[in-house]
This record gives structure tokens, sequence and C-alpha cells, in this order.
């Protein structure tokens, strides 16, 4: 759907009419996944460990130090900041460098896991940074996103995976995030991987599937058996395989398993299918309740729960929910929704802990406002807001879903197991 409003202030006389009437003013997001930042600031606040591993990372991206003034990126190493007294090299360094970041640039900050900080100053710093860096990702503006990474204090992290898609136009919409990565050596296969998502035949979950297909994977697209034709379209398009089947039959689990089984198991599951069914909870009726908590919670747990047991989830494997921000702000009419997906981040922190011995990780992805037939279909009002509610002043495209999620399923991001990252251009609401 066209965002009228960013056109228009993006427009001659609209720019200085917003400007002139001190309305938003969101600068167009530059989403192109092939758009790596060129050249990189990179800077020690003092102490840190990261010197040697990140000169090596980006030389491997291809992207140049700069020397000053203006750069793509701005990437600061906050591992070695322990105390109070330190943090004022911090402040000197984007106090002297945020304005020379360009619009659509890219920042990162690294540091410590606050959980594993060897006393209550450390911790209290490396906490602190999550305060510092959703201000700094609000006043950054010009659609340039900045997120901080945590990593473990002991062993060399995998930022591989991780520093390519934040430094890329694939995190356009992935804005204000805390974002652990521990240190398991980045795995790789040569076969061609297999993946399911639910909900493919339209909105975020066509665009998880593209992706994935244009990436080399076979997607396998299951769906409604109403949208049974818009899923064979599909796999035609894409060279992969329809599954016309409803994640809540009784006897889905035991199709997906017999589909995975035939195909020697899955290597990627992404669990997108997903409705909401809005009323006060005064005003909604059991059904409403039902449905919304069996398709978006029940169901994926107990397909999931399925093919592990049958051993149908290779090892290396990935498994991805598609959460929502309502489940981490909560949203009036939404108590059904809202429960459903905040039970998708309990369910996904505890999964990543059981499926870790097998060498599988467990993430969700939640995402905000995105521009899809289901907010094409919330009253204009409420539609306005939620795309002006966020740091970049617009919605996201369910290519920003579809590239985070490829992200935490790329092989390199194997390091990465029971995290929650929103997709929502920094929102204003929820955490
Ligand atoms: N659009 C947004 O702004 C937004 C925001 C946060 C979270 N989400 C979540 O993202 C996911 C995709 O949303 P969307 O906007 O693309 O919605 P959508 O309604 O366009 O697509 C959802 C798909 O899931 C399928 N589906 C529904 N019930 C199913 C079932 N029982 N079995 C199999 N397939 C089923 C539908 O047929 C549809 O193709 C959902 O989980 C949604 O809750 C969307």
């Amino acid at each position: 759907m066209s965002d009228r409003y960013l056109d228009f202030a993006n427009s001659g006389i609209g720019h200085w009419l917003t400007g002139a009437l001190g309305l938003p003013q969101p600068v167009p997001i530059d989403r192109d996944p092939a758009r790596l930042a060129k050249s990189a600031l990179v800077a020690d606040a003092g102490g840190g460990r990261l010197g040697g591993l990140l000169t090596c990372e980006l030389e491997r991206l291809g992207i140049a130090h700069a020397g000053g003034g203006s750069a793509d990126a701005l990437i600061v190493d906050a591992t070695g900041c322990t105390t109070v007294a330190a943090t004022g090299t911090l402040y000197r360094i984007f106090h002297e460098n945020l304005r020379g970041v360009r619009a659509n640039g890219r920042i990162v900050l690294l540091a410590h896991d606050p959980d594993q900080a060897p006393d209550e100053g450390a911790a209290a710093i490396w906490r602190g940074l999550e305060g510092f860096l959703r201000s700094l990702a609000k006043e950054a503006r010009r659609a340039i996103a900045a997120q901080l990474v945590y990593l473990p204090v002991v062993g060399e992290p995998a930022l591989a995976s991780t520093l390519a898609f934040l430094l890329s136009g694939r995190s356009a919409y992935v804005s204000g995030q805390a974002i652990r990565v521990g240190v398991t050596a980045a795995g790789s296969t040569s076969r061609k991987r297999i993946v399911l998502v639910t909900g493919a035949s339209r909105g975020i979950g066509a665009a998880i599937a593209e992706n994935f297909a244009r990436a080399g994977a076979h997607v396998v697209g299951l769906d409604i058996p109403a949208a049974q034709q818009a899923l064979a379209e599909q796999a035609a398009r894409l060279g992969g395989s329809a599954l016309a089947l409803d994640i809540t039959a009784p006897d889905a689990p035991a199709r997906i398993v017999e589909d995975a089984r035939a195909r020697g198991g899955y290597d990627v599951i992404v669990h997108n299918a997903g409705i909401t069914r809005d009323k006060t909870i005064a005003r909604m009726d059991q059904d409403r309740w039902n449905s919304v908590m069996e398709v978006n919670l029940a169901a994926p747990i107990r397909v999931t729960a399925a093919l592990l047991n049958a051993g149908q989830i290779r090892s290396g494997g990935r498994i991805v929910a598609v959460s929502s921000l309502s489940g981490i702000a909560g949203n009036v009419g939404q108590t059904n929704y809202a429960f459903s997906k905040a039970g998708v981040i309990g369910w996904i922190q505890r999964l990543a802990r059981d499926v870790a011995p097998a060498g599988i990780t467990a993430n969700a992805v939640a995402p905000g406002f995105i521009e899809t037939q289901m907010t094409a279909a919330v009253p204009f009002t409420i539609r306005e807001a939620g795309r002006r509610m966020n740091a970049m002043g617009q919605g996201g495209q369910p290519e920003d879903v579809a590239e985070t999620i490829a992200w935490l399923a790329d092989p390199g991001s194997a390091g990465i197991s029971g995290e929650i990252v929103r997709v929502c251009g920094q929102s204003l609401l929820g955490a």
C-alpha cells in the first residue's frame, strides 16, 4: 500500500510545508539488499578487545576504514568500558561523530553481555548502554539504524553474519535493538537447504518464501487449503513445493513430519502463519479467543515438537517464529493476539535452550507496523498512527521481516539463539 504522506513530505513543496508546520519528515528508507556500507568509522571507547576482529571482518566485507568526516557506518567497541568515568570517551565519540553518519547509515555499538559482567560496575555500564543506544537511535534520524550487540566476555564472537546484516540495506527497518551474539563457530552447508514457511501464500510469508528461494533454498510453502492456487503458483515460480494444510488440523503435525521425512528433514522452519480476531475482552466471544490461541501459539508448538520428536529438523537447523510488537507492548482489542504472540516469545526462549544440544537455534522476530493486507484492513487513523509512531516515521515492508529472518536462519548465525528481534523501525511502543 502506498504511503502518500511519505511521498508528499519528500516532494519539493511537501518538504517545505511539513518543515514549516513542524510535521514529521521521514526520510525514504533505502532497503536495497545489495547495499553495504562502503566506509566505516571504527572507534574504541577505551580498552576494547575487538580491534583485530573488526579490522578482519570489515576487510572481508570490503568496507573501508573512514578517516574522519562522514561515513556510512559508525562502529564502536565498548567492551573495555566498565566504569562511569570511562563513559566519557564513549560520549566524545558519539558527540563528535554522530552527525558524520550519512543518511541511511548504520551504527553498531559492541559491548559485553551484562549477565556475564565481572562486577556490579561493569554490569551497570553494559546494561546502561541499552538506554544510551535506544536514545541515540531515536536521535540519529535520517533513516539511520543503530543497534547494540552484546558479546560473551570469553571467546571470539561469531560476528560475521551479524555485521554483514547490520551494515547492509537488509537491516533497514531494524533499529534500537540489543542483540546477543555468541561464540559458536559459523556453520556452512553446501546442500540446498529445505525451508518450511507457514502462511506462505501472501504478505510477510510470501516475502519470506521469495527471500529463501532467491538465496538458493527449496521452499516448502504451507498455507490453508483455500490458498491452494496462490501456493501452487508460488511453488512453480520459486521452484519449491506447496503444502495446502491448516496448521491447526489434528493431522497437521503428522502430515508435516511426513513431508519433512520425504525430503530428508528440514533445515529451517519459519512459523509465520498468524491471525487476528480483534475485540476487547468484554466483547470477545470464545471462538475469537480459541482460534487466535490455536493458530498463533498452540499449532507452532505442536508442529515443532512433532518434527523434533521425529528427528526431522537437521543438525544446524534454524527455527524462527513470528511474534509481534503487540506481544511486547500490548494493544487494545488484542488480548488474545498479544497473549499468543507473547507466548511465542516465552516458547522460543525456552525452546532455544532445549534444542541447543542438537545444534539447532530458535529465535523470533517481532514486527511492528508492516504494510500488508492485514494492516491495510486497519482503519485509516490507526493505520496512520502505526506508520508514524516509530523512529523511521514510516511503516515497514514484508521484505524487512524476511531479511531479518534470513539473517537469523543463516548458517553463520549459529551463535544467535533465544533472541527476539523487533522489526519495527524502533516503534515508540514497548521496550
Ligand atoms: N502485518 C503486520 O503489521 C504484522 C505485525 C506483527 C506481526 N505480524 C505477524 O506476521 C505474520 C504474517 O502476517 P501478515 O501481515 O503477512 O498476515 P496475512 O494475513 O497477510 O498472512 C497470514 C497468512 O497465514 C495464513 N494462515 C492463517 N491461518 C492459518 C492456518 N491455520 N494454517 C495455515 N496458514 C494459515 C493465511 O492464510 C495467510 O496466508 C503473522 O503471524 C502476523 O501475526 C504481522
